[in-house]
């Protein structure tokens, strides 16, 4: 009786390359970020007053000039925090405010507020304290040497290190030290704190983890977590510095918003953002790599010590994540992987995009990288001999099997596409006739396991509206922070009920909608958001079509949703008819959705189990100039290419892949974090902090998607692509370390730490050339 349903050919909201759904505000200037929300009538502004000391006790604060400095309307310290001294995420080992005792140069002492911003700023400097100052440990090798650690020393072993390592015929071993970095996400760390009635409190925050807030403001502050609500809209970047460190922020504007019954605002000024806020957390490595003479490992031991900073913050899982990478690619039978968070005084470092992801996998690629030169083979052909493969190579040190590996065929993509083969012989003949400018190449893969590696922390909620106009509105637990992941949510509803984004909005993140949310983090955003928002449009959709299809007589499962039609008994009605009519009919056209990843165990005491629901994968290729005179360098050309499965939106994708690859050259190049004996960091503004600008931009950068489909069942079997990118650019590290290698004929290991600035650089080649000249 009914014709058959004519589904529209290729119509589909996911896997299309939508603009960023704020990318015309971005543009106009009129998206809203915390500082834009137009304020309330009696907004106060606050500032933090900071420790001078790395490491002291003292027993007063003398803040007689801070209350008369102009404008200050209170100050408020430790004493007067109502509930609990503390903001730390785990442990409770970081105070909102010192109390008795300072750990780091930057430590927040107590906030003072005053009528504007630059009032409470002159005011915070202008405390009195008597300290009685300790010996500090500013370095993680001096915290390391006394045992003085933020959390127990984490350990991984397989199979037997020792005995393979001492039959392997071959040993790469030495040191290497990789830096820190600093988040500079564009718009700093800001709370906006609004009192409401009965002792409830709104905290507009630049946040990755609004649930956090909240549950840090309540108990700041003395409140049950039904008090408080925190909302964010949009984050001017993240970079995972405002997983757990918006905390202070929002903590410190609460309680001052609480105690005076007026909205207050602390916005960071980006100094004082850079000298109070952790970092990446750097690392130093003692490495023991034992080969055969094919250049494949037979025994790896990787020992790290991170510097976590004066408390143990997000330092435990990301100790976790960097022993869970020292892999990469690779398959290590015989492993002694270890890891201990030095307790430093100095900022308490915290997540950074790669979560010590990146900092696990650049040991293993070092020792690779010196197995190339010592065996005289291109490190392209070791690095093949090493990756995963078949059945017994294909299980990771800490007991997931890889059911998904692709890395074979995209490094054979990208050297193809790359050229990398023509490119070595030129390179080599460039170099043999230019004694003083040097060229460098190399190719490096990623392989990276997606989820948080705190099982509880891989689940998701939403909530999705259908107006009687047809209109659809979507709110979830995740934030954006510029990585689109609402854009990416909008094209999952749209898709599921068949209409066009155009009419789909996802509204501002908030506590009040969807209850105990994770950080937005671990690159999980989208895949968990994405597969809960997707549930709940389902729900609506199975009950629209179950209305319609009751309509017409015919089996629900026969009706279809696309191209903003419902297609019914052959039929073809337009999705807004059929919504208003469902709303005359009583149909609850709104739903909820929920998502637990599946599958995921972990030991935490064995450090085993199956703690990644599949593994991401790229590769990159750099070319680089390097002038051995000054340590300048250009990156010539880059080529990546990475796996994003079935892409939920390439062009977000695609610039999340450039902007990681930047990113994290940065990190391994130019940005360097320095302290001085005091303790303080004297890196504290872009002034004296070097990140990449346009200009260190390769002018030849081609970014590809590799053409894949997740076998794990994620939303639309797409993959993550937050933070995995950030490891392509290893390439251009070990493109730089090929360059000044060449100045000895390749047969020197140029000791080249992290970052490689033109200092480092410099001294690289001057270690070389001594070396060379003495062989
Ligand atoms: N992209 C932009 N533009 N800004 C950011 O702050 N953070 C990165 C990545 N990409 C970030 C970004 C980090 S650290 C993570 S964990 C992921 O985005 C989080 O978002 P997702 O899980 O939705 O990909
Ligand atoms: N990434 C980011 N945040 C986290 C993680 C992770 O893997 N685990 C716990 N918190
Ligand atoms: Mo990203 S470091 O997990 O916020």
């Amino acid at each position: 009786m009914n014709a058959p349903i004519e589904l529209p050919g290729v119509w589909a909201e996911v896997g299309q390359s939508h603009p960023h759904e704020s990318a015309i505000l971005h543009v106009l200037g009129s998206a809203t970020y915390a500082d834009d929300v137009t304020e309330l009538h009696g907004t106060l502004h606050a500032a933090l007053g900071l420790s001078q000391q790395a490491h002291a006790s003292f027993t007063q604060i003398d803040l007689a000039a801070v209350r008369a400095s102009a404008g200050v309307v209170a100050v408020f310290t430790a004493a007067d925090i109502a509930g609990v001294n503390d903001c730390g995420p785990i442990l409770h080992d970081d105070p909102v405010f010192a109390d008795g005792l300072v750990q780091y140069v930057g430590q927040p002492l107590f906030v003072v507020v005053a009528d504007t911003h630059d009032n409470a700023r002159r005011a915070a400097r202008l405390a009195q304290v008597d300290y009685t100052v300790l010996p500090a440990h500013l370095t993680a090798a001096s915290a390391h040497a006394a045992k003085s650690y933020v959390l127990p020393p984490m350990r991984l072993q397989r199979g037997d290190f020792q005995r393979k390592f001492a039959a392997a015929p071959h040993h790469a071993t030495g040191t290497l030290s990789v830096g820190g970095q600093e988040q500079f996400y564009l718009e700093g760390q800001i709370a906006y704190a609004i009192p409401k009635e009965n002792r409830a409190m709104l905290v507009l925050c630049s946040t990755q983890h609004p649930s956090e807030m909240q549950h840090v403001v309540a108990h700041v502050l003395g409140l049950q977590s039904h008090h408080v609500t925190v909302e964010c809209r949009r984050m001017g970047g993240g970079f995972g510095g405002k997983e757990s460190q918006s905390a202070l922020w929002a903590a410190a504007a609460a309680l001052s918003a609480a105690a005076l019954q007026r909205p207050v605002k602390l916005r960071a000024d980006r100094d004082d953002d850079m000298l109070v806020t952790g970092k990446r957390h750097c690392f130093d490595y003692d490495y023991a790599v034992g080969y055969d003479d094919d250049g494949r490992i037979v025994a790896a031991k990787v020992e790290m010590v991170l510097r976590a900073g004066y408390s143990a913050d997000l330092s435990g899982p990301v100790a976790t994540r960097a022993i869970c990478h020292v892999d990469n690619a690779y398959y290590l039978s015989d492993v002694d992987l270890s890891a201990v968070c030095a307790k430093t005084n100095t900022q308490s470092n915290t997540a950074f995009r790669g979560f010590g992801g990146p900092q696990g996998a650049l040991a293993i690629e070092y020792a690779i990288d010196e197995i190339a030169r010592t065996l005289g083979r291109d490190a392209l052909d070791i690095r093949r001999l090493n990756f995963y493969g078949d059945s017994g190579r294909d299980t990771t040190p800490y007991g997931q099997q890889l059911d998904d590996n692709v890395i074979h065929a995209l490094v054979a993509e990208l050297d193809d596409s790359s050229q990398y083969r023509q490119r070595r012989v030129a390179v080599n003949a460039f170099n043999a006739s230019s004694p003083l400018l040097k060229k460098g190449l190399a190719i490096t893969p990623v392989k990276f396991g997606i989820a948080f590696n705190v099982n509880h922390l891989n689940q998701a909620g939403a909530l999705v509206h259908v107006y009687v106009d047809g209109s659809v509105l979507v709110n979830h637990g995740g934030t954006e922070m510029g990585q689109g992941i609402h854009t990416k949510v909008m094209q999952v509803v749209a898709q599921e009920l068949g209409i066009a984004l155009a009419h789909v909005r996802v509204t501002a993140t908030d506590t009040s909608k969807i209850a105990n949310t994770s950080a937005t983090a671990a690159s999980t955003g989208a895949d968990l958001n994405g597969k809960a928002a997707q549930d709940a449009a389902r729900q609506i959709r199975d009950r629209l079509a179950t209305f319609a299809a009751g309509q017409y007589g015919v089996p629900a499962s026969e009706v279809r949703f696309a191209d903003g039609r419902v297609l019914v008994a052959g039929q073809s009605l337009a999705f807004a008819d059929v919504v208003a009519k469902a709303y005359l009919a009583r149909v609850q056209l709104w739903s909820d959705g929920f998502y637990a990843t599946p599958g995921l165990h972990w030991d935490a005491a064995s450090m085993t189990g199956h703690p990644f629901s599949y593994y991401a994968y790229g590769a990159a290729v750099s070319e680089v100039l390097v002038d051995t005179l000054t340590g300048e360098w250009k990156l010539l050309r880059a080529d990546a290419l990475y796996d994003a499965g079935q892409s939920l939106n390439p062009a977000i994708d695609i610039g999340q892949v450039e902007g990681a690859f930047i990113q994290g050259m940065g990190w391994l190049t130019t940005e360097e974090l320095c302290w001085n004996k005091d303790g303080k960091l004297t890196t504290h503004a872009p002034s004296t902090y070097k990140i990449p600008t346009v200009s260190d931009c390769p002018e030849d950068f081609r970014v590809k998607l590799f053409t894949n489909r997740n076998v794990s069942d994620s939303i639309h079997r797409s993959k993550a692509v937050g933070e995995p990118p950030l490891l392509l650019p290893f390439s251009v590290f070990f493109a730089i370390r090929d360059a000044v290698s060449s100045v000895g004929g390749h047969r020197i290991h140029p000791p080249l730490h992290a970052p490689a600035t033109s200092e480092e650089i410099l001294n690289a080649i001057e270690a070389v050339q001594l070396a060379a000249g003495a062989v």
